[in-house]
C-alpha cells in the first residue's frame, strides 16, 4: 500500500513540476497567445491604383499578415494580398483597380503564434486619370494668352524649348528683364539675356510681358545707394525707362511698370529708394514715361497676395481710381496668384476679380503657381495632394476663363517644371508648386488647367 501511495505522490509532483513547468513566466496558460492585434493606422498615398498602408509594431512580433479583399467579409480576397507575409510595418499595394473600395487588415506572428485580426480600415482608391497625350494649353485657352516665367538659359535646353513651344504662347522673363540685370552699372546697360528672350519669343510667335521696370527687389546697388540729388536720380530713372521701353517698343506688348509697391497687410507705400527719391507719385511718374515711350504698349501695377491681403488691395484700388480720375496711363492690374492648394478660397478670389472688372482693367493672373507643401507635411508629392493641386488649379482657371472678354488679357505660370520653381529656395520646405514634374512630364495640375477651360 505504502508503495502505491509513494507511487502516486511521485506522480502528483511529476505532474505539479510538468503542469508548472510549462507554465509561462507569469503563469498564464499557454495555449493563449502572447501577441496582440497591430492596429492599422488610415491609407496614405491613394492613387487609382495603389495605396500605403501602416501599422505599429507589435511587441515580440516578428512579422505580419496582411489581408486585402473588397469586402468587408474578406470573402473576396485581392491576390497577392491573402495572408501576405512580410516584416516590415507598411505596405504598399499595388495593380489596384480605380475608383474600387478595399478593405486591409492585419496580423501578427511570433513564430508559429499568429495574434487576432487588427480593427479594419477602408478605403476608395482614385478615379483613373487619362494618360492620352494632353492638348497644349495655348490651344485649348482660346480666349486669352497661355504664358509662362522663363530664363534664357532655360530656353537654350531643348527639352524646355520643346514644351515651352507646345505649351504657350506668352512669355515673360522670370529675372533677366528686371533693372538689376538689365542696368548693373551707372549709364551700362546689358540687355544680352533680355534681347534673347524677346528674339526667341517672336521666332516662336509668342507674346512677351515685360517684367519688371521698376521693384524694390531688383534694385541694383548703384542704384540704391544713388550719390545724386532727387533732381538726378529721377532723370536717370527715366532715361533707363524710356530707354527700355524703347528698345522693345513694339516687341514688348505690354509691361509690368511697377511691381509690389504696397506693404503687406497695411497697404503703405513702401519707402523704397523710388519713393524715397522721386516722392509718392513715382509710380504715376513711371507709368507716363512708359507711354510717351510707347503709345501702344499696356501698362499694368502687379503685385502679390491680391485676392487676400484686403488693405493691400484697397491701396490699389485707390491707385487705380486715382489714376483713372488724373488720367495717368494704367490699363491693367497682375494679381501674381502664388497660392496653396488649399488657400485662397474662392469667394476671395473671385469677389478680387470683381473688383478689376468693375474698373474696366485688364487682368492677368501673372505669376501662377499652386504650393502643395506649405506646412511641411509631406516629403513627395502625393498622390491625393496632386488632385487637390489639380482642384485648384482647375478652379483659377475656370475663375478667369469666366471674366469678360474685355477683361482678358493672359495667364502665366510662374516656371515651366516643379523642380525649378523659386519656391522651393524662398521656403524650407519641398514643394511641388508646378505644371510640370522635374522630368517635364505633365502633372494633374496640367489636366486641372485643361478642366478649367470646360464650361
Ligand atoms: O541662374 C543663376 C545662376 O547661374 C547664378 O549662379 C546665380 C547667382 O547669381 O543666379 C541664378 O539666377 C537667379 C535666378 O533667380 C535663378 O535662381 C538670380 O540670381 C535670382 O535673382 C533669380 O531670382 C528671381 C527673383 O524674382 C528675383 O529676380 C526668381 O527666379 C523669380 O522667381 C522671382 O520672381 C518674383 C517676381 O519677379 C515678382 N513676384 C515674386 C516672384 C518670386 O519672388
Amino acid at each position: 500500500m505504502i508503495k502505491i501511495n509513494m507511487y502516486l505522490m511521485l506522480c502528483g509532483i511529476i505532474g505539479l513540476v510538468v503542469s508548472f513547468g510549462c507554465s509561462d513566466d507569469d503563469g498564464e496558460n499557454r495555449n493563449k497567445t502572447a501577441l496582440v492585434a497591430p492596429t492599422l493606422n488610415n491609407a496614405t498615398d491613394i492613387s487609382a491604383n495603389s495605396f500605403t498602408v501602416t501599422w505599429e509594431a507589435v511587441d515580440g512580433a516578428n512579422g505580419y499578415l496582411i489581408d486585402v479583399a473588397t469586402d468587408q467579409r474578406f470573402g473576396q480576397m485581392v491576390e497577392p494580398y491573402n495572408s501576405w507575409r512580410q516584416n516590415a510595418i507598411s505596405l504598399k499595394v499595388e495593380n489596384l483597380d480605380p475608383s474600387t473600395d478595399y478593405y486591409v487588415r492585419v496580423r501578427a506572428m511570433m513564430g508559429m503564434e499568429v495574434s487576432g485580426n487588427s480593427n479594419v480600415i477602408s478605403l476608395t482608391t482614385l478615379e483613373e486619370v487619362d494618360t492620352e497625350p494632353e492638348e497644349p494649353l495655348k490651344s485649348a485657352a482660346t480666349t486669352f494668352s497661355v504664358g509662362v516665367a522663363l530664363s534664357a538659359d532655360r530656353i537654350s535646353s531643348g527639352s524646355h524649348a520643346k514644351l515651352y513651344e507646345r505649351e504657350f504662347n506668352q512669355v515673360t522673363a522670370e529675372w533677366e528683364m528686371k533693372m538689376n540685370i538689365t542696368y548693373p552699372r551707372p549709364g551700362e546697360f546689358d540687355f544680352s539675356k533680355a534681347d534673347k528672350i524677346v528674339d526667341y519669343a517672336i521666332a516662336n510667335d509668342m507674346g512677351i510681358h515685360g517684367h519688371a521696370l521698376i521693384w524694390h527687389n531688383a534694385v541694383p546697388s548703384w542704384v540704391e545707394s544713388f550719390s545724386g540729388t532727387n533732381e538726378e536720380f529721377e532723370a536717370m530713372i527715366k532715361d533707363y525707362i524710356t530707354t527700355v521701353v524703347t528698345r522693345y517698343k513694339g516687341k514688348v506688348k505690354s509691361w509690368d511698370v511697377v511691381n509690389e509697391a504696397f506693404e503687406d497687410n497695411s497697404g503703405e507705400l513702401r519707402n523704397s529708394v523710388f519713393r524715397r527719391k522721386m516722392g509718392d507719385d513715382y509710380i504715376a511718374k513711371c507709368h507716363q514715361w512708359v507711354r510717351d515711350a510707347d503709345p501702344e504698349v499696356k501698362i499694368f501695377y502687379n503685385d502679390y497676395s491680391m485676392t487676400f491681403d484686403k488693405k493691400k488691395q484697397q491701396s490699389t484700388f485707390n491707385m487705380a481710381d486715382d489714376f483713372k480720375s488724373r488720367g495717368v496711363p494704367l490699363d491693367g492690374l497682375g494679381f501674381q496668384m502664388h497660392i496653396s492648394y488649399n488657400w485662397p478660397n474662392t469667394n476671395d478670389i473671385e469677389a478680387a476679380v470683381q473688383k478689376v472688372i468693375d474698373r474696366g482693367l485688364l487682368l492677368h493672373f501673372s505669376e501662377l503657381d499652386v504650393r502643395v507643401n506649405p506646412d511641411n507635411g509631406i516629403s513627395s508629392l502625393t498622390p491625393q495632394r496632386a488632385i487637390e493641386q489639380q482642384k485648384k488649379v482647375e478652379e483659377v482657371v475656370r475663375i478667369y476663363n469666366a471674366i469678360p472678354q474685355a477683361n482678358k488679357f493672359a495667364l502665366t505660370v510662374w516656371g515651366l517644371k516643379d523642380d525649378e520653381s523659386w519656391i522651393l529656395y524662398f521656403w524650407d520646405n519641398p514643394d511641388w508648386p508646378l505644371l510640370f514634374n522635374a522630368d517635364f512630364s505633365p502633372k494633374e495640375a496640367h489636366t486641372g488647367f485643361l478642366q478649367g477651360l470646360k464650361d
